[in-house]
């Protein structure tokens, strides 16, 4: 890494909007485009390393071993049992406190027995070490664990009624404004419907690992990780060491989806292992430890209510909702989140209430609140629509509020409407049959469907670093990931642009937490806010570059690898002589309260209803999406693909299932968890709207992963009514409940 002297930073805080753009300058025109992905041949030639694939000279596997209770105590675990086994080394079963720096001049706390209390089945209690991944999990099988076992809380309809009020998590957990019941009592029509929908699993593809080494007291971490620089405090954290003795690399990361925001209980297990052993250590979640002991997204359970005058003009709307986790974890899934600032309506009330289960941990799987909380409130609105008998996209062009109807704010930007009107014509809307089940072709029933789309906006602090070398190439370093979703490619187009740059000639260094501060990969907020970080840094490169040319920083021109000014041009090369460097950061400010800031959407689905067996296909899909400027065109819509393909799942297939008795989770793999695969994923199309929004960052780009789920599933759940009349509220619809 580089960086030893220290360079300038350009910082900005999100207080007043950003009116200019350099990336509007246009001079390598790269911004935008639909570059191929810059890691692209690194990854299908096998060059690019996932986590799992380290290997180190002397290096020990673990293999991670997990409760068989779903609540109670460990009472003993018989290590001698297995460590006579060949090539077995040990069995760690202290998760706590471990280590003890005594140059931190920390207390030396004696290691605990381990986890005591079980609080839910697959609770990671040991890993067992070994020579060989083989004798690890060989070992791991016969551990023999002696356990108390007590009463646990495992059905959610049983302890429904038992609720209580989790603390704010970016939306308050109780929001009520005017008076609902009243706007009920009088509306010309009323929905009220209930909904529930399943607990579900990010399901990445690569499964979570950590490869850990300490040299001295300092620990080098090659884990699959969102965001190092927060993974890194947390890990320092639990192992009570400085965050500075903690460093975490993740330069590829195979999909996280939220289940890798945070460590993850195979990164602490490795840590504390490789300390023990004084050797790297290597530890895989296996696919079914994933589901077991990870994360899942609550399951809900969703009350709408919409009041609406004679012309369909929201008057009220109400979002209750149940949702769960872990006795003690202060995490709700906000199912009502997008409800706040979506639609108008004086009489307002939003609620989440947690129920306590004996289940993995909670916690946020893409589109945290919006991905499950639309599919209630969206098919809500198709209800409504139907009962007035008017067009689903017309009742949505007819509830386009003029300022938030919570924060009476102007919106930074929305495009719903342009949304609505370019999917609707795109579509072939007009085709489709007002009331159901009029299509029919032999024995399958044809419907259309539709949704509005909506993901809030959000900012993080962020830095970035970038240099131009004497060769004239830059170079990028932020702590930032690349998740599956483009960062590295949006980061060279972005330099690129504002050095005058072949983006091919931009290197990108991402995933360490040892590089400037990232918020990493999450809520969408990844490309906004690590570009934005890019692009100070690149805005202050600028200035030093025109400043060696004596000109106004305006009167140069960089392009194709030069510098322009005064009919005269350099090469970079020339130009930054041993090299220069900058820093950029961004962080939020005064602009994240003064507008509302969302991206919107419009999904439209054609799906196909099996008459005789009630097997749903979708036909086709439509996104048409508006979040600010497009940073890659092919990214961006890959992004979309993912998130409408998440919406297949949410309304058809994804569904965690427990084991009533004990909790223990039945379908805990990809056989038996069904995310929708290639013969589930017809035609998508994704358009976009394009869009500027001053208000979010300088780049004018607002979030976009996790819009492309939000709504989609309602899309297909609206098209399945219209093709057969049948409105099932509890996700997913299979075909049980539809026949
Ligand atoms: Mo996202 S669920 O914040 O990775």
């Amino acid at each position: 890494m580089f960086g030893l002297g220290k360079s300038h930073t350009n910082s900005l805080r999100m207080d007043a909007p950003q009116p200019t753009s350099l990336l509007d300058i246009g001079a390598q025109n790269v911004i935008g485009k639909p570059l191929d992905r810059y890691e692209g041949p690194l990854k299908v030639s096998g060059r690019a390393l996932y986590s799992a694939e380290y290997v180190f000279p002397d290096m020990a596997y673990g293999v991670l071993v997990g409760a068989r209770r779903g609540a109670g105590r460990v009472v003993s675990i018989d290590a001698e049992a297995v460590t006579s086994l060949p090539g077995v080394i040990d069995v760690v079963t202290d998760f706590k406190t471990f280590i003890r720096n005594p140059g931190q001049g920390g207390e030396t706390e004696a290691p605990t027995q381990g986890v005591e209390e079980i609080v839910y089945f697959g609770q990671v209690i040991a890993i067992v070490l070994a020579e060989s991944y083989e004798a690890a999990r060989d070992a791991a099988i016969r551990l023999p664990v002696e356990y108390e076992e007590a009463a646990g809380r495992f059905d959610f309809a049983a302890h429904k009624h038992e609720t209580d009020v989790p603390p704010e998590n970016n939306t308050p957990a109780h929001f009520g404004q005017g008076d609902l019941d009243q706007a009920m009592a009088e509306a010309a029509f009323t929905v009220d419907a209930s909904f529930t929908t399943p607990s579900q699993n990010s399901a990445a593809m690569e499964p979570h690992a950590s490869v850990a080494m300490w040299d001295e007291d300092r620990l080098t971490l090659y884990g699959s990780y969102q965001i190092p620089t927060k993974d890194a405090m947390q890990l320092a954290d639990a192992l009570g060491v400085g965050k500075d003795q903690v460093r975490i690399v993740s330069h590829f990361v195979g999909g996280g989806f939220g289940s890798k925001l945070g460590i993850a209980p195979e990164t602490t297990a490795a840590a504390i292992a490789a300390k023990r052993l004084g050797r790297p250590v290597k530890a895989v979640m296996l696919r079914q430890q994933v589901f077991d002991a990870t994360v899942r997204r609550s399951n809900t359970e969703q009350r709408i209510r919409l009041a609406a005058d004679a012309h369909g003009r929201l008057i009220g709307i109400g979002h209750e909702t149940l949702t769960s986790n872990l006795p003690g974890e202060d995490y709700f899934e906000p199912a009502g989140i997008g409800t706040h600032f979506l639609y108008p309506g004086e009489h307002r009330l939003i609620t989440h209430d947690q129920v306590r289960l004996n289940l993995v941990l909670s916690g946020s799987m893409r589109a945290p609140g919006e991905a499950v909380g639309m599919l209630a409130l969206e098919t809500a609105m198709d209800m409504l629509a139907e009962q007035m008998a008017i067009d689903p996209v017309e009742l949505r062009r007819r509830n386009e509020p003029l300022l938030d109807p919570e924060k009476n704010v102007p919106y930074s930007s929305r495009s719903l409407r342009e949304c609505l009107d370019l999917g609707a014509q795109t579509f072939g809307w007009d085709a489709r049959e007002t009331r159901p089940a009029q299509r029919r072709e032999g024995e399958w029933l044809i419907g259309m469907g539709m949704a509005a789309a909506a993901r809030s906006n959000l900012l993080q602090s962020e830095e970035a670093k970038v240099r131009i070398e004497p060769s004239g190439r830059a170079v990028i370093e932020t702590a930032m990931t690349d998740i599956g979703t483009g960062t590295y490619s949006v980061l060279s187009q972005i330099a690129g642009e504002l050095l005058g740059l072949d983006p091919r000639s931009v290197d990108v260094r991402l995933g360490d937490s040892d590089m400037p501060a990232s918020g990493g990969s999450g809520g969408s907020w990844g490309a906004c806010g690590s570009g934005s970080a890019v692009y100070l840094a690149c805005e202050e490169l600028r200035r030093q570059l025109a400043k060696t040319l004596g000109v106004e920083p305006g009167a140069m021109t960089l392009k194709d690898g030069l510098a322009i000014a005064q009919n005269k041009s350099m090469p970079l090369a020339e130009l930054v002589g041993d090299g220069i460097e900058a820093m950029g950061a961004i962080s939020p400010g005064k602009q994240k309260d003064a507008v509302t800031q969302a991206s919107y959407g419009a999904h439209f689905a054609e799906v196909a209803v099996n008459a005789v067996t009630g097997e749903v296909r979708v036909r086709r899909m439509l996104g048409v999406f508006a979040a600010g400027r497009i940073l890659n065109e092919k990214t961006a819509r890959s992004q979309c693909l993912g998130g409408m393909t998440f919406g297949i799942g949410a309304a058809l297939t994804e569904e965690l299932l427990h084991d009533g008795r004990t909790g223990k989770l039945v379908n805990r793999d990809l056989a038996e968890y069904h995310i929708p695969v290639n013969a589930d994923v017809p035609q998508l199309e994704v358009l976009f709207v394009a869009e500027r929004d001053q208000h979010s960052n300088p780049l004018h780009a607002k979030g976009l992963g996790e819009l492309g789920i939000s709504g989609a599933g309602a899309a297909i759940t609206n098209a399945i009514y219209n093709a057969c009349g049948v409105r099932v509220r509890d996700y997913p619809l299979t075909l049980d409940k539809i026949l």
